[in-house]
C-alpha cells in the first residue's frame, strides 16, 4: 500500500495511492490522530483550502467520539490572504473555525494564525515568523498543493531557502481559488505565507493531493527536479514526507500512476 516514490530525487519519499479522495482523506487524519495520541502536545501545521476539509470533518468526529483531545495541541496555519479581518468568512481564521476549530477542542491560545488585517503586512509576517521560531518547532505538517505547484502561497519561483513573507499570488493561483470565495469577487493579490525553508524545518510533512487537477503538479514535484519551478519539488530534500493521493490526482505519474491499492 505504501511505496517511496523512487524517481531520481535526493531521497525517496513516501507515496500511498487511494481509490478516492475520501480514502485519502481519511489515511490523512488517520495520521495526524496517531501524531497527537502519541503526543498530545504536538505542533501542528495546518492548510486551508478544499483538500483537507474531509481531513478536518474526521477530526471533528474523532474529538466528537472522544478519540482524541486537541487541548494540548498547539497549531500554526501556513498563509493569509492580505486585507481580510479574521470576521472575513472569506479569510483563513474563518475557513479554520468553519472546517476545524469550532467543532473540535483546541486551547484558543495555542491556535496560532496570521492576522490578515494587520496594518503593516511585513511587520506581521515577522510577528508571525518570530512566533513560529521561538516555538519547538512544527512536528506534522499539513500540506495541500496548488495546480502550479505551489505549497503554502510559495508560488513558482519561489526558492528552497524562502522564508515567511509578503507574497504576490499568480493568475493561475487567483484563477484556481476563486470559486472557494463566499462573499468576494475576486482572490486578494496578496498573502502572508511561510516559506519553503519554514515548511522544510517541520520534523514531519503530510502532502495530500486529490483529483486530476491535481495530476500535472504531482508528477512535477515527484519526477521533475528540484527546482523553484515547482516548489512542491524541494519536498524532496526533507527526509521524511509522506504523499497521499487518490488515484486522479497519481495519473501522470509514471511509476505510480493507476495503480489500485
Ligand atoms: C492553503 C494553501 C494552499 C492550498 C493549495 C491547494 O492554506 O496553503 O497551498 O493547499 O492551493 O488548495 P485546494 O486544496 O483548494 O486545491
Amino acid at each position: 500500500m505504501t511505496q517511496p516514490a523512487q524517481i531520481n530525487r535526493d531521497r525517496p519519499q513516501m507515496l500511498t495511492i487511494f481509490e478516492t479522495a475520501g480514502e485519502a482523506a481519511y489515511a490523512v487524519a488517520d495520521h495526524v490522530l496517531a501524531t497527537v495520541k502519541s503526543n498530545p502536545n504536538a505542533i501542528l501545521g495546518l492548510a486551508t483550502g478544499q483538500t483537507p476539509r474531509q481531513v478536518y470533518a474526521r477530526l471533528i468526529e474523532a474529538v466528537r467520539d472522544g478519540a482524541v483531545t486537541f487541548r494540548q495541541a498547539t497549531t500554526f496555519n501556513l498563509d493569509e490572504y492580505c486585507g481580510l479581518p479574521p470576521s472575513h468568512p472569506d479569510s483563513f481564521a474563518a475557513f479554520m473555525r468553519r472546517e476545524l476549530f469550532d467543532g473540535a477542542d483546541f486551547t484558543s491560545d495555542r491556535v496560532n494564525l496570521i492576522a490578515g488585517d494587520a496594518t503593516d503586512y511585513h511587520a506581521e509576517a515577522d510577528r508571525y515568523a518570530d512566533l513560529l521560531h521561538s516555538s519547538d518547532g512544527i512536528d506534522l505538517q499539513l500540506l495541500g498543493l496548488g495546480t502550479n505547484g505551489h505549497i503554502g502561497f510559495n508560488e513558482p519561483g519561489s526558492e528552497q531557502d524562502s522564508r515567511l513573507r509578503v507574497v504576490n499570488l499568480s493568475a493561475e493561483t487567483i484563477e484556481a481559488n476563486r470559486p472557494s470565495l463566499l462573499e468576494l469577487a475576486t482572490v486578494p493579490p496578496h498573502a502572508i505565507t511561510m516559506g519553503i525553508s519554514d515548511i522544510l524545518n517541520s520534523r514531519e510533512i503530510i502532502m495530500l493531493a486529490t483529483g486530476a487537477s491535481k495530476a500535472q503538479a504531482v508528477c512535477r514535484s515527484l519526477e521533475g527536479p528540484a527546482s523553484a519551478d515547482c516548489p512542491a519539488s524541494y519536498l524532496s530534500r526533507h527526509p521524511n514526507v509522506h504523499w497521499y493521493l487518490d488515484i486522479g490526482a497519481a495519473s501522470s505519474l509514471r511509476a505510480n500512476g493507476r495503480r489500485k491499492i
